[in-house]
């Protein structure tokens, strides 16, 4: 698979997803402003890996810095930060990992220079962290599909929308290297089709049947018998397992319930916000009205008509079946469950 972002010595290397299936074309970064506006523009996209480019875009923030005096430098950098965290607002991983590093930094000794390596260490232990939580999310996913299944997934939760190896398409992945037929029908993802250009180049790639189909069909697909489950990722989960996903999920979750089929969630724990409680606290990105007006670049609405453009929607807990993570397979009650998954998961990092 081609990487989604890497350090190539002092520039951080962005696959511009925009281009995507088109053309592989990698964005180099010096400086935070350029990872802001990869990030604002969709160019790196999905929930873990936009963390894990703020956390980079950061080490280019922290390297510009002049000041010598840690205290100085540290108050010039808690204010980037906070533009950092204001690039996307749904995906909360954006803000756990700013708040990582910044953790990071407030604890390091006080010597400019050993906290910007600490900095550029941190962020590649990250990178490498999320291909190994998915991977073990993966693992655990991979047992909730059957021998030979047909999973239907929306947007894109795959090794594009992470550092690698994917959430969604890493269970997809995980249960085919444990030799289960598995077959993907990819909703199309209106407005930006991050389902038809992304879910299925990553699927092709692998070699992994996928079929591409309009988002208003899955409730006709599934009364056909053609799904057995559905699997998504998350860009955030509040404390009682509600969960902010694409725009459109809300809508698969209310199709799966009606018809039967099994509705799962996965994502590593970065994504699961404790503090926020439930679903109608998550704040929901707007996005420009012109994604939804025009189509690949040309306007196709009618003139003088007005969108509505949420980029995300709340997918109500009852819907949920089960949630991936890293952790194991969590079952409802969610309040429950996830906060055990969370508090595990801090004594271990501790
Ligand atoms: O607007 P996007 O493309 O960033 O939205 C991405 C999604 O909704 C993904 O499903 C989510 O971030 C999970 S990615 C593992």
């Amino acid at each position: 698979m081609v990487p989604t972002l890497y350090w190539d010595q002092d520039a951080v290397m962005i696959l511009d997803q925009r281009k995507l299936p088109g053309r592989t074309v990698f964005i180099p970064c010096r400086d935070m402003k350029r990872v802001i506006s990869c990030i604002k523009t969709l160019a790196v996209r999905g929930a873990p890996a936009i963390g894990v480019a703020a956390a980079m875009g950061l080490v280019l923030a922290g390297a510009r810095i002049r000041a010598k005096d840690p205290a100085k430098w540290r108050a010039q950098f808690a204010a980037r930060a906070e533009l950092m965290r204001a690039a996307r607002p749904t995906a909360v991983n954006l803000g756990w990992a700013v708040e990582r590093v910044l953790a990071l930094a407030a604890a390091a000794p006080d010597d400019v220079p050993t906290i910007k390596a600490m900095l550029r260490r941190e962020s590649e232990i990250m990178l490498a962290e999320d291909i190994a939580i998915n991977k073990a999310l993966g693992r655990h996913g991979a047992k909730l599909v059957p021998k030979k299944a047909t999973v239907l997934t929306h947007c894109n939760a795959g090794a594009l929308a992470t550092c690698g190896y994917g959430t969604a398409l890493g269970v997809v992945r995980a249960a085919v290297e444990a030799g289960k037929k598995v077959k993907v029908i990819a909703d199309e993802t209106r407005p930006l089709l991050q389902g038809a250009r992304l879910t299925a180049w990553e699927m092709v790639a692998e070699g992994i049947p996928v079929a591409v189909a309009p988002d208003g069909a899955a409730g006709a697909l599934m009364d056909k018998g053609l799904v057995d489950l559905c699997l998504v990722g998350a860009d955030r989960i509040a404390a009682n397992g509600d969960t902010a996903n694409k725009i459109g999920t809300f809508n698969l979750a209310l199709q799966a319930r009606r018809h039967g089929v099994p509705f799962y969630v996965a994502a590593p724990l970065s994504t699961v916000d404790l503090d926020t409680p439930s679903g109608d606290l998550i704040p929901i990105e707007e996005r420009d009205p012109g994604e939804v007006l025009a189509f690949a670049g040309r306007r196709s609405a009618a003139a003088g008509a007005q969108a509505i453009n949420f980029a995300f929607d709340v997918t109500p807990n009852d819907l949920v079946s089960a949630i991936i993570t890293e952790a194991g397979v969590l079952r409802p009650p969610y309040n429950r469950s996830l906060a055990q998954a969370k508090a595990k998961r801090s004594l271990k990092v501790a």
